[in-house]
């Protein structure tokens, strides 16, 4: 499978930076090199769909799950799919526990994605106490099954594996606690029907240059999420190197 290497913005980089950072940025990731995906705040996707390299793909942080409707501040799939993006964030962490967003939410967010031609990114995780009370497998299938209600195994998706203790936090899983959580999630992901091959798994949580090479080489790990080490594009492009590797 190819590596995917993702960079999520959060609030960061508007228009102007947007253009900055993309024009600098050239990983050349070609058709043997890793999946390089970018997603950028809303506002700053028409910069990117104007600047990104040629294999840089984009994406878009979150949608909300009707159409279009008295929905102050939201977006929904579709506009975001008429304005450049081809893949969507569902069910961050930081959607989840910062915006309550639960695993009903989710699905429906999950379904419009699709529908809108996006492909989703459905990120799930556990959060350290749900970790020290020996729940990682009972809410990581719990999260994961909601997405797969609404998945067909012939759609185009990603899952991620975000334990909420690592994001943004300098503390990383090791590429063990990794290959556990992605073993978890691909055997539920055949007891279900969907082909393990055709559901890239990603990690995510302080990747940053100095691990990304030995989390990507953990069993099960087939690509990295990454926030605050994609900020910056010569730290990013180091990232993408190591996928180039994997
Ligand atoms: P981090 O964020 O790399 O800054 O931990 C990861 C994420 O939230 O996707």
């Amino acid at each position: 499978m190819r590596p995917v290497i993702a960079g999520n913005w959060k609030m960061h980089h508007g228009p102007q930076a947007t253009t900055d950072y993309l024009t600098a940025f050239d990983p050349r990731p070609g058709d043997d090199g890793p999946r390089v995906l970018i997603f950028p705040p809303f506002v700053s996707l028409a910069a990117a769909v104007a600047s990104a390299a040629e294999g840089v793909e984009l994406g878009v942080q979150n949608v909300h799950e009707a159409p279009s409707g008295a929905f102050t501040g939201e977006v929904s799939a579709a506009m975001a799919a008429e304005a450049g993006a081809s893949y969507a964030l569902v069910g961050h962490s930081e959607r989840r526990h910062v915006f309550g967003e639960g695993d009903d939410r989710i699905a429906a967010k999950t379904r419009a994605a699709v529908e809108a031609g996006l492909t989703p990114v459905v990120c799930v995780g556990e959060q350290l106490e749900e970790r020290k009370e020996g729940r990682l497998e009972e809410v990581l299938l719990r999260q994961l099954d909601a997405a797969l209600d609404v998945l067909d195994p012939g759609t185009p998706w990603i899952l991620a594996y975000e334990p909420v203790w690592a994001i943004g936090t300098g503390e990383t899983a090791t590429p063990a606690d990794a290959a556990e959580a992605h073993g978890i999630l691909g055997r539920r992901l055949e007891a279900r029907g969907f082909a393990r091959e055709a559901v890239p798994i990603l990690y995510g949580g302080s990747v940053k240059p100095g691990n990304a090479a030995e989390l990507l080489a953990a069993e099960g790990v087939d690509g990295v999420l990454v926030g605050g080490a994609c900020l910056e594009p010569g730290s990013f492009t180091q990232i993408v190197e190591a996928g180039r590797q994997a």
